[in-house]
C-alpha cells in the first residue's frame, strides 16, 4: 500500500514501477479513502502502542493506493524493497531508504507474512483480485 504521504508526494508511479521492474505481477490496484475503523482493523496488532492514534490519523489523512502483487517470495522480498520500518535504518536503494525521513511518514506498507497478506487482501479487496497470465513469465522464472 502507498500511504497518504506517498500519494501526496507523487511517489505512486515510482513505487509501482519498482515492483513491475522487479518482475512481480499486479493482481489488484485501487485508490481508497478508508474509514478510521477500517484502518484500526488493518493495524489492530498495534492498537496497544502509544503511536497508534497518530498512526490512524496519518493513514486517514488522505487517499491511499492499495495493491496486490504476486510472485515467488513476494511478501519477503517486497518487504526488503520497502526497507526497514524506520527510514533511519532503511538501506539506501529501498523505498523508505530513498524517499522518507521519519517512521511516522514512511510512505508505504507491506504485509509482514503470507498469513497477514491473505488477511489484508480480504480486508482491502473483498471484491477479489484479478487472475491473469503474464506473457513475461518465461523470462522471469526458469520453470
Ligand atoms: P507497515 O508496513 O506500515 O505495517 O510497517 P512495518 O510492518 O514495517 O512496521 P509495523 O507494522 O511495526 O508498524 C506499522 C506502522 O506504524 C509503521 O510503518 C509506521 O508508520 C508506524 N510506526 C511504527 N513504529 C512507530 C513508532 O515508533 N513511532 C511512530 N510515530 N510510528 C510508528
Ligand atoms: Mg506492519
Amino acid at each position: 500500500m502507498i500511504k497518504p504521504d506517498g500519494v501526496q508526494r507523487n511517489l505512486v508511479g515510482e513505487i509501482i514501477a519498482r515492483f513491475e521492474k522487479k518482475g512481480y505481477k499486479l493482481a489488484a490496484l485501487k485508490m481508497a479513502r478508508p474509514e478510521r475503523s477500517h484502518l484500526e482493523e488493518h493495524y489492530a496488532d498495534l492498537s496497544g502502542k502509544g503511536f497508534f492514534a497518530g498512526l490512524i490519523d496519518y493513514m486517514a489523512s488522505g487517499p491511499v493506493v492499495c495493491m496486490v502483487w504476486t510472485g515467488v517470495n513476494v511478501v519477503l522480498e517486497g518487504r526488503k524493497m520497502l526497507g526497514a520500518t524506520k527510514p533511519s535504518e532503511s538501506a539506501m536503494g529501498t523505498i523508505r531508504g530513498d524517499f522518507c525521513v521519519e517512521v511516522g511518514r514512511n510512505v508505504c506498507h507491506g504485509s509482514d507474512s503470507t498469513d497477514s497478506a491473505e488477511h489484508e487482501i480480504k480486508l482491502w479487496f473483498p471484491e477479489g483480485v484479478c487472475e491473469w497470465d503474464a506473457c513475461t513469465n518465461a523470462w522471469i522464472y526458469e520453470k
